[in-house]
């Protein structure tokens, strides 16, 4: 025997077996749409009918069918925003909603991985409060133009410059923006967090838009920072008029972070939970969501009669979480969010003082 064949691969059976081994999808190409796969999906194709063709299924199924043993095995929990993909929100998450909902849903959670499908601030938030869990985001690099607009330095220059002003810092920040601030808020608590303060004064960061829409649900002087959602900027009060003025029975619902003169034109403005909540419980017969795409999607089958007008735009970062990616997260615990200790404290409590908040 040569030296080389003596060096040959250890026998398999000798060698601890990888996760992908272990999980029985070594080989991408063996995600195979089985009849058992087919089987036991068929109960999740009903809830995506409507946006994934029945062509396109069996290409689907196997991740959804691997992802979901394979996180029942790790223990893990998968936290969706409402801005995932229907085939993420409804076939593998175990809890979707707004940014406020999964940050109070994360303090929660009993498993001892969470698995974050949204962009870096929600997985960060979700470390914040469960510093000794594994906290997992399928793409490091989904991040948030709002987030990084500002950072921990820029807020005590504004502190510098506004002393005792309180500091309100939207979620979507890095932690070290939020160790910076009084408290967290999110677009479905912004008005009644900056209304908890007794000074007439309060700094409202970084998103100027969502600032200037609050500004004009209180009596207090909001300052601001010039922060903008990539997705939320791009519409204009007069797209909206136009369709209007097509259709004058059209309801037209907002997100917060749309400029003000968006809002004006707007039938009613929330968070994603209230804009969903808000069709579900008025039931338009025609409505126009001025949001990201994947909202009207995934609210679309469960209110039937209800007819979606998309003018939306696309978040690209949300957009970077794919089926492929959630299964890797779960096979190799990739990528691992970890927040600096020397911050945590500080920015922890400003997210809690925001969920223990009685609104
Ligand atoms: P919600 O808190 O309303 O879910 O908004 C989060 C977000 O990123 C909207 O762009
Ligand atoms: Fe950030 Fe806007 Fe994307 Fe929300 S939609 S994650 S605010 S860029």
């Amino acid at each position: 025997m040569t030296r080389l064949e003596t060096n040959a691969a250890t026998p398999v059976a000798m060698r601890p077996q990888s996760a992908a081994e272990r999980f029985g999808v070594m080989d991408r190409p063996e995600l195979k749409y089985t009849p058992a796969v087919a089987r036991e999906t068929a109960h999740l194709y009903e809830r995506v009918r409507h946006h994934i063709p029945e062509i396109e299924w069996p290409v689907y199924a196997p991740y959804i069918h691997a992802i979901n043993r394979i996180k029942k095995e790790r223990g893990a929990a998968i936290l969706a925003h409402n801005y995932q993909t229907p085939d993420i929100y409804h076939c593998v998450a175990d809890i979707v909603g707004d940014s406020l909902q999964l940050a109070r849903e994360a303090s929660l959670v009993d498993g001892e991985i969470i698995i974050q499908c949204g962009v870096h601030f929600m997985a960060e938030t979700s470390k914040l409060l469960n510093m000794d869990k594994t906290v997992l985001i399928p793409d490091i690099k989904a991040g948030c133009s709002l987030s990084d607009s500002i950072t921990g330095a820029d807020v005590r220059l504004l502190k510098q410059r506004y002393p005792g002003v309180p500091v309100v810092t939207y979620v979507n920040t890095s932690a070290d923006v939020k160790a910076e601030t009084d408290i967290c808020c999110t677009s479905s608590n912004a008005v009644a967090v900056c209304e908890s303060f007794e000074s007439d004064t309060i700094l409202c960061i970084p998103d100027e838009y969502l600032a200037m829409n609050v500004a004009k649900q209180t009596k207090k002087k909001i300052l601001t920072w010039k922060g903008h959602c990539e997705v939320h900027e791009r519409f204009t009060a007069a797209e909206l008029l136009a369709y209007k003025e097509a259709d004058p029975t059209i309801e037209i619902i907002g997100h917060p972070e749309c400029h003000p003169d968006v809002i004006a034109v707007c039938d009613y403005s929330g968070s994603t939970a209230g804009m969903i909540n808000y069709v579900k419980d008025t039931r338009p017969s025609r409505v126009l969501l001025v949001t990201e795409c994947s909202m009207a999607s995934n609210i679309e089958s469960e209110v039937e009669g209800v007819e979606f007008i998309k003018p939306c735009n696309l978040c690209p970062h949300m957009k970077r979480i794919t089926l492929p990616k959630i299964l890797d997260s779960l096979l190799f615990m990739t990528e691992e969010v970890l927040v600096d200790p020397a911050i945590a404290g500080r920015a922890r409590l400003a997210v809690e003082r925001m969920i223990n908040l009685k609104n």
